[in-house]
Formats: C-alpha cells, sequence, structure tokens
C-alpha cells in the first residue's frame, strides 16, 4: 500500500502529520511522534509576543551595560518562568531535526507584521523543513474591516516568505467574508500551503464563580466538516498545499479529509488522547481501509470528492444546504 504524499514539496512517508501541540515540546516528545509513524511533526508554536520581549530584553541589556545585568532582568521577572523562549526553542529544533527522519517543520505564531516575522530566518537555519504560519488574530475592535483583516494576514506571509527560501504554509481561520478569496489571495502572495483551519480559544463563562474561564477543548469528529468543505472547494484552485487540520479521530476521518483533496491530514487530540502511538492506529485503519476499497495508492483516492472545478461553487453550496433543509424537513412534516 502506497502512503507516500507529498507536501509543500517535502516527500513524507505517509500524508499524516502531527500538529503543533505539548507533545512536541521535547526531542524526545518528537522522536515519540515519529517513531509512532507519522510522516512529519510540526512542533509547537513560538509566539511574537515571545520575540518581541526577548527584543526588548536584549535591547535594555545592551542600553544599560553588562554591570547591570541582574537589575536589566529584573524588568522582565516572568521571562524566567515563562514557556521555553526563542533560544530554547531553535536548541530543541536543531536537536529535533537531527534526530528524526521525517521533516520537522516550526510554527511561527502571530499577528501584526513587524520585525518578528524575521526570527523564521534562524528557525531555517537551525533545520526547519519549512514554516508553518499561524496567524491567530481576532479583530476584537469592531472599526477593523474585513480588507484590514485580509491585508494583515498578506502583509505578515510576506515578511515571512521574505526571510527564508524554505516553504511556508498558513495556518488561518474560517471567519472571513469570503474564506475562499482570502485562500487565493495567500496563495498568490506565496503560500506554500494552506492550513484549514485554526481552532479559536473560545471562553466559557462560569455562572457559579462569575468568571470568564479560558479553555482549550479537544476536538470531535464533527468539527472536521467545516474545514473540510473548504478543502473540497479549494483543491484543484489553488497552487498551494491543503494541510487539514481539527476533528481526526478515527482512521474514517483521515480518508474523508484525503477524499475532499487534502494533501496531508493532521492530528493534536487524537495524539493527546490516545498517545504518539495512535499514529499506527490511524494509519493501518487507512490502509485497510485503501485494501477494502481497492485503492493502491493515496494518490489515486486523493480529491476524487472535491468540488470539480468549472462547479458553480456557490450554486453547489447551496444545492446541498436546499436538499438536506428539505430531506429534514420531510423526515419531520412529510415531503415538501
Ligand atoms: C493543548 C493544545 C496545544 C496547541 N498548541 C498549538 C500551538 O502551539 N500552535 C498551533 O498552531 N496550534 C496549536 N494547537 C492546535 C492544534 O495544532 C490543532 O490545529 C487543533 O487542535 C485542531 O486539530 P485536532 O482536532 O487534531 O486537535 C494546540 C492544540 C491543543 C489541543
Amino acid at each position: 500500500m502506497d502512503l507516500a504524499s507529498e507536501y509543500m514539496g517535502l516527500g513524507l512517508r505517509n500524508p499524516l502529520v502531527a500538529s503543533p501541540s505539548p507533545l512536541s515540546k521535547t526531542v524526545d516528545g518528537v522522536r515519540r511522534l515519529a517513531d509512532g509513524g507519522v510522516g512529519a511533526v510540526v512542533l509547537y508554536s513560538l509566539f511574537e509576543e515571545q520575540l518581541r520581549r526577548e527584543a526588548a530584553l536584549n535591547a535594555r541589556l545592551t542600553d544599560a551595560g553588562t554591570e547591570s545585568f541582574a537589575e536589566s532582568l529584573s524588568y522582565f521577572p516572568e521571562v524566567a518562568q515563562e514557556e521555553p523562549g526563542p533560544r530554547q526553542y531553535l536548541s530543541l529544533l536543531e536537536r529535533a531535526a537531527a534526530a528524526v527522519e521525517v521533516p520537522v517543520i516550526a510554527s511561527l505564531n502571530g499577528a501584526t507584521p513587524g520585525g518578528w516575522a524575521g526570527y523564521a530566518r534562524a528557525m531555517q537555519d537551525a533545520g526547519a523543513a519549512a514554516i508553518e504560519l499561524n496567524v491567530y488574530y481576532l479583530p476584537g475592535d469592531p472599526h477593523i474591516s474585513g480588507r484590514e483583516v485580509e491585508q494583515r494576514h498578506v502583509d505578515v506571509l510576506t515578511a515571512v516568505k521574505d526571510a527564508v527560501s524554505i516553504p511556508v504554509a498558513v495556518k488561518l481561520s474560517p471567519h472571513f467574508s469570503s474564506t475562499g478569496e482570502m485562500a487565493l489571495r495567500l496563495d498568490q502572495a506565496g503560500a506554500d500551503g494552506l492550513v484549514l483551519f485554526n481552532r479559536f480559544l473560545q471562553p466559557d463563562i462560569d455562572p457559579d464563580a462569575l468568571a470568564v474561564t479560558p479553555t482549550v477543548e479537544l476536538s470531535s469528529p464533527a468539527e472536521a466538516r467545516l474545514p473540510r468543505t473548504w478543502i473540497a472547494l479549494l483543491h484543484g484552485r489553488v497552487r498551494a498545499a491543503l494541510a487539514a487540520t481539527t476533528g481526526v479521530e478515527e482512521p474514517a476521518d483521515v480518508a474523508k479529509y484525503l477524499l475532499a483533496g487534502a494533501d496531508v491530514v493532521m492530528t493534536t487530540s487524537a495524539l493527546l488522547r490516545h498517545g504518539p502511538a495512535y499514529a499506527a492506529v490511524l494509519l493501518d485503519g487507512l490502509r485497510a481501509w485503501m485494501a477494502r476499497k481497492g485503492f493502491a495508492a493515496v494518490d489515486e483516492l486523493r480529491g476524487i470528492l472535491s468540488v470539480a472545478p468549472g462547479t458553480d461553487e456557490a450554486a453547489h453550496e447551496r444545492a446541498d444546504y436546499v436538499s438536506a433543509l428539505r430531506k429534514a424537513n420531510s423526515s419531520v412534516y412529510g415531503p415538501w
């Protein structure tokens, strides 16, 4: 059974990719993901805020002179207890890339154009096979126009692309007025891959504690429907590779994304729930399904259920919507 796949020009042994999560915070964690069988690993994200803070810290140290080193550090007391910083990230990246056979992709997470984006170059030099740029931006200010939000995505991508020669994927949100046009703009701006979609932190409210409770919950397979719909629509319409993220729990979820047209299928929640070795279960299940269906290679099945180019996409989506509603209504009220 041939699972070999290509993602942004990288040859992968299979299309299953470990997406950013705490599982990739150590070299041992990355090794366990690779041993589980994934085709590539995307490291957890390094955040724009961390890079800005380090740049500010360095500037203060330079200004203050070496004698006042301890005093200068106290300007940023939180740094010591924080997430591993940029230097630790590069060190992990370098050691992880040397420790495993599969490509290791670095993740840079930010929302505003700026010098921090140039850090992608250091990631390339440390051995990243590619960069995944997570533009995690929620325009909470109601005065910001949709066009400004879109332009910001393009500007951040352009800054990262200018810094590196390795491929750059953009992990984006589904919340655009025209998600398809945003994808096309990123494609035209040079994105080598599109990762669909970011899953935003949606805080809950605890009515007893009268408090807002930010939570990161693991996903469920039903959440895969939105990214899968967009992958089916974008397949064959963009030059960029398409990576699916969200809602993989069973081998069938991997198969569905490939049928829709994903070049690779990413997973985090399933690996957090069942452990990195679960990648082998997903891959074995994919092989068994392919054998049952008579497919010898993933390239034979990729995209066969995508929306064919030349289709009137809006009419297609509306037709599906109307017929689904009709079916649902007739099951309650009888035929329309
Ligand atoms: C605990 C946790 C940590 C995550 N950290 C990151 C991160 O650092 N960067 C990022 O781009 N995505 C991060 N994600 C999002 C995942 O990479 C993935 O896109 C998302 O969980 C949807 O995929 P899934 O349904 O397979 O979990 C994180 C998700 C979880 C659950």
